[in-house]
C-alpha cells in the first residue's frame, strides 16, 4: 500500500462518527418488560441473568449528561434506542409522556450537534407483547409495524435515520436456539418462526415509516466473521462455515432487500471453526474472550458490498475493563474500515460501542464497554483514555497510521 495513505487515512467530509448505547442497558427502570419481569423472576439454581439492571446509568435522567460527554468527544452523531415499553405500555395505548420524553432526549442530541440514530427494537419487549407469546405470534409484526409508525409520527422530525430491529438473530438464538434469555425456549422451529416474524416486521415497519415520511430505514445485523482453523480444512468444516455465515447473511437479508436503506452492521469477534467446534487462536482477546480480529470485518464489509446499500457501522467494541486494548482495538478496526472504503465499500459512519459502561444483559455490569467509566454506586461518568483517543480521530476526522 502506498507509504503516505498509511500516514494519515482522511475519511470523508461528512463521515459519521459516534457513539451507541441502548435504553434498556443505560435507562434505568424498565420495569414495564419482559426482561425486568425475568429478573425478577429468577429460579434457583438459575445462573443467568447475572444481577438486575436497576437503575442502570440512570440516562432516563441524565442524558443530557451523556450527550454532553458525546460532544465533548467531537461526535457528529448518536444511536440510541426507545423503549416500546415505555411508549406502548399497554396494547395498543401509547403514552404521550413518554413520547414527549423521547422527543426531548432528541432535541437535546441535535442540540449537541448530534445526528439521532434511532432503533425501534433492542432486544426487550413490553409485558404485554411477551404474554401473547412474543416473537412467535403470528402477529407480532403487525404489532411491531403500529409501534414503528408511532414512532415515526412522533419522533420521525427529530430522527436522522432509523433502524428498526437490533440483531435479530442473536435475539433468536439466544431466546429461542440456546436458551439463554427469557423465554428461554430451545426449539429450533421457534427460532426459524422468530426469525420470519422478525423480518416480516422489518418490512411492514418499513413501509408504515415511509407512508410517514422520507425517513432512512434500515436494519441493524450482527455479523461474525467464521472460518476455517486449519489450513487443509476437513469437508465438513468447510461446509459449516459456508452454512452459518450465509445464515448469518443473505438467510436474513435478502428477504428485507427491497426495504432498506441503510445496513447497520455489529461487528464483534470472528470465529475459526475446527471439527464442527467454534475456537480462536491465542492472541487477542476481551475480557469476554471474543476473539479481536481486524481481518473479519474487513472481509464482511467486502462481501456486503454486493448489497449495494450503504453501511453504517453501528456497533464495534470491546469489553476491557482495564483499557489496554481499546486503543489498538480502535486503531485496527479503523484501518480495516478505511481500506474498505478505497476498495468501493460504501461505509457512511461509524459508532462504537459504547459511549458508557451500561448493562450487559445476562452478564450483568461486569463487562465494561465504555469509553466513559460509569462508577456504580455514585453513577459517575469518567472518561478513560481511550475517549481521547476516538476524540482526536473524530476531531480530525482522519487516523494516524
Ligand atoms: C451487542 C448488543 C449490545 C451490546 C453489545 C456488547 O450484541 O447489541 O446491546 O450488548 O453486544
Amino acid at each position: 500500500m502506498n507509504k503516505d495513505i498509511l500516514i494519515n487515512m482522511i475519511f470523508p467530509e461528512d463521515f459519521v462518527w459516534g457513539t451507541a448505547t441502548s435504553a434498556y442497558q443505560t435507562e434505568g427502570n424498565n420495569k414495564n418488560t419482559d426482561w425486568w419481569f425475568w429478573e425478577l423472576n429468577k429460579k434457583r439454581g438459575q445462573k443467568y441473568p447475572l444481577e438486575p439492571s436497576g437503575i442502570a446509568c440512570d440516562s432516563y435522567n441524565r442524558y443530557k449528561e451523556d450527550f454532553d460527554l458525546a460532544q465533548k468527544m467531537h461526535n457528529n452523531a448518536i444511536r440510541i434506542s426507545v423503549e416500546w415499553a415505555r411508549i406502548e405500555p399497554e396494547c395498543g395505548k401509547f403514552d404521550q409522556n413518554e413520547l414527549d420524553h423521547y422527543k426531548k432526549v432528541l432535541v437535546a442530541a441535535k442540540e449537541r450537534g448530534l445526528k439521532t440514530y434511532v432503533t425501534l427494537h433492542h432486544f426487550t419487549n413490553p409485558l404485554w407483547f411477551a404474554k401473547k407469546g412474543g416473537w412467535l405470534n403470528l402477529k407480532s409484526s403487525w404489532y411491531f409495524a403500529r409501534y414503528a409508525k408511532k414512532c415515526a409520527q412522533e419522533l420521525g422530525i427529530l430522527t436522522d435515520c432509523f433502524f428498526t430491529i437490533n440483531e435479530p438473530q442473536v435475539y433468536t438464538l439466544m431466546c429461542y436456539t440456546i436458551g439463554a434469555w427469557i423465554p428461554n425456549k430451545r426449539n429450533l422451529f421457534y427460532s426459524l418462526l422468530c426469525q420470519i416474524n422478525m423480518i416480516k416486521a422489518h418490512n411492514s415497519a418499513y413501509k408504515v415509516i415511509k407512508s410517514i415520511g422520507n425517513y432512512p430505514v434500515g436494519i441493524v445485523k450482527h455479523i461474525v466473521w467464521y472460518e476455517t482453523f486449519d489450513q487443509y480444512p476437513k469437508f465438513w468444516d468447510k461446509l459449516a462455515v459456508k452454512f452459518i455465515y450465509f445464515l448469518n447473511t443473505d438467510f436474513f437479508i435478502n428477504p428485507i432487500l427491497k426495504n432498506l436503506d441503510v445496513i447497520g452492521l455489529n461487528y464483534y469477534l470472528s470465529n475459526q471453526i475446527k471439527n464442527l467446534k467454534a475456537i480462536h487462536p491465542a492472541g487477542m482477546v476481551s475480557n469476554l474472550n471474543w476473539w479481536i480480529n481486524p481481518e473479519g470485518l474487513k472481509k464482511i464489509l467486502l462481501y456486503l458490498r454486493k448489497y449495494k446499500v450503504p453501511i453504517y457501522i453501528t456497533e464495534n467494541g470491546l469489553a476491557d475493563s482495564e483499557d489496554k486494548l481499546r486503543r489498538v482495538f480502535l486503531k485496527s478496526m479503523l484501518i480495516a474500515c478505511y481500506e474498505c472504503m478505497q476498495m468501493g465499500v460504501q461505509l457512511e459512519g461509524y459508532f462504537y460501542w459504547s459511549l458508557i459502561d451500561n448493562f450487559e444483559w445476562h452478564e450483568g455490569y461486569w463487562p465494561k464497554f465504555g469509553l466513559v467509566s460509569v462508577n456504580r454506586r455514585t453513577l459517575e461518568r469518567k472518561p478513560r483514555k481511550s475517549f481521547y483517543y476516538y476524540s482526536d480521530i473524530c476531531q480530525n476526522n482522519s487516523l494516524e497510521v
